[in-house]
């Protein structure tokens, strides 16, 4: 390295910190830091200080116990331009009214209607695929569109056609997610205040969003309905807000876990007769899948559980602190930036039995077979406390029902190597590898009939 060099490294490590090395290699880095670590890690990405939390008493802090400590924070700011103020990035009062009225939307009664509506396109959409028989296809592109119709039935009940608005908001959430990804680390997301390509792009993508959720809030159903009411005191912003949370929060999540689990299937054809098992056995005569079977397949939903361990789609995410605090022994100065990472917690070796074996069977019965079982915090997939996941539900039953699916109606052939060696992009979300993964769909099944 010449002089000038190490000077400029020296120069970016002072004023980035960590920030270049995770930039650089995301999975890479919170494994080195992370694993194994029992108490944050402190980093420093950009000016602030920041802790790296891959230990279960670490959530259980932050997330529970101190919760009132900490808050959504610069990290959660980023997504402002595109989720305004809907329940991820809202806090106070506005947090709370939305939240309360979401509840009545994931009740039982109402997601199941919605799981239903979400239940026919993956029928349609499995035959669709059939119908290309034999052909290799990249799994997070099938994902994405399919998780997209998917959440749209169900918070909305409302059905994407098969063209160009389907693939146009399919499209314009992907754009608006990889904007995320791409901006979330930088000081300033110039893209905002810039007329650069990708700020052009990037608010694009939120018209087109905005366009149909207009058009779905014309006469509100579902997750929208039980948000009408807040119309009155929030301004009818709230109904764009959420549904745009709500649709990005949930689509590119579970895709993201579809696609891992479809490899996974692939890679272990010995799971994916297991499964079939059981799955041919509960299906009722018709052979369709409804919202009550998704209940009573143990062995399926253990399945989502080890995709959800070791590819948790929410790898990372944030807080600030808002007082000082002192979690396991560390003290975190107010104003830190902290980011808990499942990624790591779910590998952490004092909690899991050989933890980088994929292993369904650990979820079964007597539950996960740790070492004397596991924290209760070793395993936070969507997240803990008031703050957790209002999706995890609906998101759980649509890949229970899409792992069903592909075992009862598809042989998966693996063609992008073996899983272990399968990195992930790591952005916003977990994603996919950036050369994608590939497999081979070959029909086995005379296909149910779509309602
Ligand atoms: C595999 C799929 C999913 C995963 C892994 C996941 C994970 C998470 C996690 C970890 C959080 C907590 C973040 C934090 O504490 O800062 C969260 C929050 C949230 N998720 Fe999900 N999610 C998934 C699917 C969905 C779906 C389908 C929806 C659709 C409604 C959804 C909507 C939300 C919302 C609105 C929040 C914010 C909740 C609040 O702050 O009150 N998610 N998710």
């Amino acid at each position: 390295m010449t002089i000038l060099a190490r000077l400029r490294d020296r120069a970016q490590r002072t004023l980035l910190g960590d920030l270049p090395d995770f930039a650089a290699d995301p999975i890479g880095f919170v494994e080195r830091r992370g694993i194994g670590a029992q108490a944050p890690v402190a980093l420093r990405l950009g000016p602030k200080p920041a802790f790296l939390i891959s230990h279960p008493a670490g959530f259980q802090r932050v997330l529970v116990e101190n919760r009132d400590a900490y808050g959504k924070g610069a990290e959660q700011a980023r997504l402002r331009p595109l989720f305004g103020d809907g329940m991820v990035t809202a806090t106070g009062p506005r947090w709370e009214a939305a939240r309360q009225a979401a509840k009545a939307a994931f009740s039982q009664s109402r997601l199941n209607h919605g799981l239903e509506l979400a239940l026919c396109v993956l029928a349609q959409q499995a035959g669709r695929l059939a119908q290309a028989d034999g052909a290799e296809i990249d799994l997070h592109g099938l994902m994405g569109r399919l998780t997209m119709r998917m959440v749209v039935a169900a918070l909305f009940h409302e059905r994407l056609d098969n063209g160009a608005s389907a693939d146009a908001i399919y499209q314009a959430g992907c754009v608006a997610h990889r904007h995320l990804s791409l901006s979330m680390w930088r000081l300033v997301d110039l893209d905002l205040y810039l007329p650069t390509r990708q700020g052009r792009s990037f608010r694009a993508a939120i018209a087109e969003m905005e366009r149909q959720i207009e058009g779905f809030a014309q006469a509100p159903k579902g997750f929208l309905a039980a948000l009408h009411p807040l119309v009155a005191e929030y301004g009818p912003a709230v109904m764009r807000d959420e549904a745009i949370t709500a649709l990005v929060a949930g689509f590119e999540t579970t895709a993201t876990a579809g696609c891992w689990l479809a490899y996974a299937l692939a890679q272990r054809p010995d799971l994916a007769a297991w499964l079939r098992q059981e799955v041919e056995e509960r299906l009722p005569a018709d052979g369709e899948l409804r919202p009550g079977l998704l209940r009573d397949l143990p062995r399926t939903r253990a399945l989502v559980q080890e995709v959800l361990r070791l590819y948790p789609s929410a790898w990372w995410f944030a807080r600030t602190a808002l007082a000082d605090d002192v979690v396991s022994g560390v003290r975190i100065p107010k104003g830190a930036s902290i980011l808990l990472c499942p990624w790591a917690l779910h590998r952490q070796p004092a909690q899991w039995d050989d933890p980088l074996a994929f292993n369904p069977g650990r979820f079964l019965e007597d539950g996960p077979s740790g070492k004397n079982g596991p924290d209760k915090f070793a395993y936070v997939p969507f997240g803990a406390g008031p703050r957790a996941c209002i999706g995890a539900q609906l998101a759980t039953a649509e890949l229970t029902a899409l792992a069903a699916m592909l075992v009862t109606t598809f042989d998966i052939e693996a063609l992008s190597g073996p899983l272990a060696a399968q990195i992930p992009e790591g952005g916003v979300t977990l994603g996919a590898p950036r050369a994608g993964m590939r497999v081979r769909l070959s029909v086995r099944a005379p296909l149910r009939k779509v309602a």
